[in-house]
């Protein structure tokens, strides 16, 4: 690799065109294809998909909907892990002639708890290219699917709580299931921690809300005012997620969950002490002195960006104490101030006269164990209701805050901040500086002395999306006739030589969503390229560049979710073409000749 292709980041493919085609698209010299589709046998012996035919056992055995988090733990060259989160069911393109929750069949409700969770593939590779695909005969020891069924425990500080007690479970130390779980990170000792997030959609509140619970339910998005049932109504099958009759229910989940993808019987556990919000991921670092960071988004409007920081260190090679640190530590939670003068941030997305939306910042903590650090609320209350607790201490509410990820090249840390419609410009910041933010922005902080457990950093926004002709969009100061249109970034993830990759939930341009990457240093920082789109409806999940960098995986959520879309309507047949339904799956995407992604 010359010097001018590392100034470059090594990225030299031709952007791909924004589009309406339903279909991946990727740049010229490169191929794709399907690994894994919503049905699909995951569990040996589980029968193929039926569209027609589907039961709740079927779909306990085979891959979920709605695909949302990847990540790939290799077993050698040639064969490897796919851990995938199955963030939610959407109904009216699941099943023929639904209409909702109410009506829906009681085996239509099991389909779609069924449907959620995650799954473990193991796959293999395809005559030595990037190419991969499912392991589909053999032992396939590692295939597992979790579901939002599956026994669960709970650990840390809140783990016993009475805020987590309930009829079924009276010590409140075991659940079932986890729902919603968006994106997600890996962990040093290498399993997957998998973020629970809009939890709120999945309760109802039968006969009214529990009146000592209202204000944190309404805090979570409960809407405590409405007692008439909708939504998917997994109340008429499991009594537990009528609020009103189980009120700790919704207690129990939006926690970041630790699953082991190599021990297919190992029981996933909740870690209370990263507290408990609308969880987007989770990333971790190894600080400085060896105590394991994890970065985190609460992915709502006008919510927060948390950290972890254990309180021992990281081992090495000691899997019985490191499966510990995540258990016990001090959560943090992000205040954000600009260096320019209040009157210069409008809400116009102009950028101050420094030339810069930036700033420093400090992390403010909120628990350390069994300690609160928060006037008037237990420990315990703290992790349960952390969106309460960080309300108290000043926190800088956000544009929503999605993936978080740490660059391995230069350490610094990036948050998708992927709109606020809701931002008024009196509630502009240097932060969030653009009013009814709808296409977003990035975040990128620089920890002090670049240690991960530091308590101040500075940061500033590389990246404020939109069309580059509209003068409120900034790529960190590169030619904007020279960078795709980008808009609502979601998930981020990192190639080994530090390019910021980025995929995208909700395109407000109009086109298709895809995946984009950014060298974030040298003179092509902001030189932002479409590398793909996805097709009809969908959003851009994953993604995951495999170590080898001859890999990525993109998760295709929700194709054809468009208003009016359903099975007798569809609007995207993708993956399978024809007049089929469309399935969310896992894609591969490879350079033909083998090059690294992004030549
Ligand atoms: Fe499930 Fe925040 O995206
Ligand atoms: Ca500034
Ligand atoms: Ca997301
Ligand atoms: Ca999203």
């Amino acid at each position: 690799r010359g010097k001018g292709d590392r100034g470059k980041g090594g990225l030299r493919f031709a952007a791909v065109a924004p589009n309406r085609e339903d279909r991946l698209v990727v740049p010229d010299g490169y191929e794709s294809a399907v690994v894994v589709r919503w049905g699909d046998p995951v569990l040996p012996g589980a029968p193929e998909f039926d569209y027609e035919n589907q039961t709740a056992e079927a779909q306990a055995e085979q891959f979920g909907y709605n695909c949302d988090y990847v990540q790939f733990f290799p077993l050698g060259a040639n064969r490897g892990l796919l851990w995938v989160n199955h963030e939610y069911s959407d109904e009216a393109l699941m099943f023929r002639g639904y209409t909702d929750g109410n009506a829906a069949t009681e085996e239509q409700i099991r389909i779609a708890l069924a449907a959620h969770g995650g799954s473990v593939v193991e796959i293999e590779r395809v005559d030595r290219t990037g190419r991969w695909k499912l392991v589909t005969r053999g032992r396939r020891r590692y295939n597992r699917r979790i579901t939002a069924q599956t026994p669960m425990r709970f650990t840390g500080p809140a783990a016993g709580s009475d805020l987590l007690k309930t009829a079924a479970d009276p010590r409140g130390v075991t659940v079932l299931g986890m729902l919603n779980n968006c994106a997600g990170g890996t962990t040093p000792w290498g399993t997957v921690l998998t973020a629970e997030e809009n939890f709120n959609q999945y309760f109802v509140l039968g006969s009214g809300a529990p009146e000592d619970q209202k204000a944190a339910l309404k805090r979570y998005g409960i809407d405590t005012a409405s007692t008439t049932p909708g939504g998917r109504r997994f109340d008429r099958v499991e009594e537990r997620f009528d609020l009103s009759k189980h009120p700790h229910e919704a207690n129990r989940f939006g926690w970041i969950v630790e699953i082991d993808p190599f021990d297919p019987d190992s029981i996933p556990v909740k870690r209370t002490a990263l507290g408990r919000f609308a969880h987007e991921a989770a990333t971790t670092a190894v600080a400085r002195d060896g105590r394991v960071v994890a970065y985190m988004g609460d992915d709502s409007r006008f919510e927060y960006i948390y950290k972890f920081v254990s309180k021992k260190h990281y081992i090495p090679g000691n899997d019985w104490h490191n499966r510990t640190l995540l258990d016990e530590g001090t959560l943090y939670v992000a205040k954000l101030t600009g260096d320019s003068p209040a009157a210069e941030v409008d809400g116009s997305g102009k950028l101050p006269a420094d030339g810069a939306f930036d700033g420093s910042g400090e992390w403010i903590p909120l628990v350390s164990g069994n300690v609160s650090h928060v006037p008037g609320m237990t420990a315990a209350e703290v992790l349960v209701f952390t969106r309460l607790a960080a309300d108290k201490v000043g926190a800088t509410k956000m544009d929503r805050p999605e993936d978080v990820e740490r660059n391995p090249v230069t350490g610094a840390v990036y948050v998708a901040l992927t709109n606020n419609s809701n931002r008024a410009p009196a509630q502009a910041d240097e932060a969030n500086p653009r009013a009814y933010n709808k296409h977003g922005h990035v975040l990128e902080i620089v920890e002090h002395r670049n240690d991960a457990a530091a308590k101040t950093f500075t940061w500033s926004l590389p990246l404020v999306c939109g069309d580059p002709a509209d003068a409120s969009t900034y790529f960190a100061g590169f030619d904007k006739t020279r960078v795709s249109p980008i808009s609502c970034p979601d998930n981020l993830a990192f190639d080994r030589d530090g390019n910021l990759w980025i995929s995208t939930d909700g395109n407000a341009l109009g086109s298709n969503d895809g995946l984009f990457v950014m060298p974030v240093t040298g003179s092509e920082r902001g030189h932002l390229r479409q590398f793909l789109t996805v097709p009809l409806g969908a959003e851009a999940c994953g993604p995951m560049i495999t170590d080898d960098q001859r890999s990525v995986f993109v998760a295709v959520q929700h194709p054809g979710e468009i208003d009016g879309a359903s099975p007798e309507t569809p609007k995207s047949h993708w993956p399978d073409g024809g007049t089929s339904q469309p399935r969310p799956s896992v894609a591969v995407a490879w350079h033909s000749r083998g090059q690294k992604i992004g030549s």
